[in-house]
């Protein structure tokens, strides 16, 4: 099966609302020739001036979060409701970065998955082992488990839009980029485990994004294997040329 290919920057806490503006003027200039969707997600003061300054350009905006009740007394968090009124139509859910630094567990996942497909944000789910597990050879069971408990109650219809981003907690932000084999036979487990968990169907057209430490120079070999459907790019997003060479991937 054909999967179209799906370029997405995560912007984490960068730029300003005049910066996120720019950084999409710069970003128009990719000519998109691998026909890919692009998504970018800025922090969520950034993300209507985004939406606005996106129009005509056929990006696709996401929130790196979002919270799992639509409102309420929940200081600081912000609703799918609020991130739908901005424009957004896509949501990151369990960065390693949520995971790890902000308590997000499976079964807060869980809810917030609940919640995002409720308002019909489409969802970028994120797993990924740290680099003890994959020395102790834990790596597919811990990312089973986060796909078994992340997407828990929900079938293949509910989860049509989905899309998985396999990043290794080691390669983030590190340097250390997985091999182009590391990233394949990986992401040939997830796809395994997701034929297991909500059919062949769903499987073969769900699309799996490599991320950590992707950059101009290492994209074209990652690109080029069987069930890397795309990248999630943290660092090398934030520069328009850098990032526009990723999306012109060869
Ligand atoms: P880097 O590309 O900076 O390693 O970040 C990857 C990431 O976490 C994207 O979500």
């Amino acid at each position: 099966m054909s999967r179209k290919p799906f370029i997405a920057g995560n912007w984490k806490m960068h730029n300003t609302v005049e910066e996120s503006v720019n950084l999409i003027e710069g970003l128009k200039a990719a000519k998109n020739k691998n026909n890919a969707d692009i998504m970018v997600a800025p922090s969520f003061t950034s993300l209507n001036a985004v939406v606005k300054a996106s129009a005509g350009t056929g990006f696709k905006v996401a929130a790196q979060d979002c919270y799992y009740e639509d409102k309420g007394a929940f200081t600081s968090q912000v609703s799918p409701v609020q991130v739908k009124g901005t424009g957004a139509t896509h949501v990151i859910l369990g960065h390693s970065e949520r995971r790890s630094l902000f308590g997000d567990t499976d079964e807060i996942l869980n809810k917030k998955v609940g919640a995002a497909l409720n308002h019909g944000l489409v969802i970028v789910f994120c797993v990924g082992e740290t680099l003890e597990q994959r020395e102790s050879g834990k790596t597919e069971k811990v990312i089973k488990d986060q796909l078994v408990n992340g997407l828990k109650g929900f079938g293949a219809e509910q989860l049509k839009d989905l899309v998985i981003a396999y990043e290794p907690v080691w390669a983030i932000g590190t340097g250390k980029t997985a091999t182009p084999e590391q990233a394949q036979d990986t992401h040939k487990a997830i796809r395994a485990m997701l034929a297991e968990q909500l059919g062949k169907e769903f499987a073969a057209g769900v699309r799996i994004l490599y991320g950590g430490s992707v950059k101009a120079d290492n994209v074209d070999a990652i690109m080029a294997k069987e069930d890397v459907d795309g990248v999630l790019v943290g660092g090398q997003s934030l520069i328009a040329e850098k990032f526009n060479r990723i999306i012109d991937y060869n």
